[in-house]
């Protein structure tokens, strides 16, 4: 929603900006066109290898000495803004969850699709919990709240016990045939993937997501200045609701105006290119 996330935060020369998940750096660089020529944006993510392929694309494209790259997770967003010197910002963007990069290239267990480790870290070398971890060890009644609560996912007591008695798990191909082992066979032929939610929770626990992003969204409106543009996209309703009742919360306050009476949803034309981008809403609000 590059196009939706420009118009909101309708960058000008000079102006800063923070882009929390700067990952592929499709909005970042695209920010970056228009508040040239000193305008600057700081782009963190959590992903060491994701960081480095875009410090790739970067290089030697003039775009580099205003493009700040730093790998930190963005619960830490006001000391990493403060320590790179953007105390005062025209707009903070998070474009939540993985990039397509983690389901195609990272290797790292992510995508049903694929026959990889059960990893789904975003940061191996800082993070010690891995899917594998989870599955492999943690208790039934664990397991099952983990696939209740971040799956959302209505067999989660069948799904637990099949993962505990199929013990050990290796691989997404085997997390996703006890998936398939415990759920009806009318569940396996809907348009959603079976093992979808079950994946999507994983994920979730593994990178401690919406935690992250209920201590982050009161550090984004700390930098901004007054007339400043928070934009958020979520990808599921856990995300989506936290956003919400964040924004909901400082309009109540008086501290924010909320410019998305409803989400913004993509473009048909952008989920026939990325059906990814199906499930996407856009908040956003500025700092009044
Ligand atoms: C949907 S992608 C962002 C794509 C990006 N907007 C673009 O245009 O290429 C989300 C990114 O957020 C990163 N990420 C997820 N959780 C994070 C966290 N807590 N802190 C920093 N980065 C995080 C992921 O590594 C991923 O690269």
């Amino acid at each position: 929603m590059k196009d939706e996330v420009l118009r909101f935060l309708d960058p000008k020369p000079g102006e800063d900006f923070v882009d929390c998940t700067v990952g592929e750096g499709g909005h970042a660089l695209a920010v970056l066109e228009q508040n040239k020529p000193h305008g600057r944006v700081l782009g963190i993510d959590f992903d060491p290898d994701i960081l480095k392929n875009l410090m790739l694309k970067v290089k030697n494209t003039g775009f580099e000495k205003r493009l700040i790259l730093v790998c930190d997770n963005f619960v830490n967003l006001e000391v990493i803004a403060k320590k790179c010197g953007f105390q005062r910002v025209y707009g903070v963007l998070f474009d939540l969850g993985l990039s397509s990069w983690h389901l195609e290239e990272s290797g790292r267990g992510f995508s049903f699709w694929k026959n990889e480790p059960l990893d789904m870290r975003y940061n191996p070398r800082q993070n010690t919990l891995t899917a594998a971890e989870i599955v492999n060890t943690w208790s039934l009644k664990d397991l099952e709240r983990v696939l209740r609560i971040y799956g959302e996912e209505r067999f989660a007591r069948q799904i637990a016990k099949e993962i505990v008695k199929s013990r050990l798990l290796r691989t997404t191909v085997d997390l996703v045939m006890a998936v398939e082992r415990a759920t009806p066979s009318w569940y396996h032929r809907r348009r959603i993937h079976f093992a979808t939610k079950t994946f999507q929770a994983l994920r979730i626990a593994v990178n401690n997501e919406l935690e992250n992003l209920e201590k982050a969204l009161p550090q984004a409106l700390d930098i901004l200045c007054s007339g400043g543009k928070l934009a958020v996209i979520a990808f599921h309703s856990l995300e989506d609701r936290i956003v919400k009742n964040f924004l909901k919360v400082k309009a109540k306050e008086g501290v924010m105006k909320i410019l998305t009476k409803k989400p913004v949803r993509p473009s048909r034309e952008e989920i026939a290119e990325n059906p990814r981008a199906r499930s996407a809403k856009l908040r956003v609000a500025v700092k009044v």
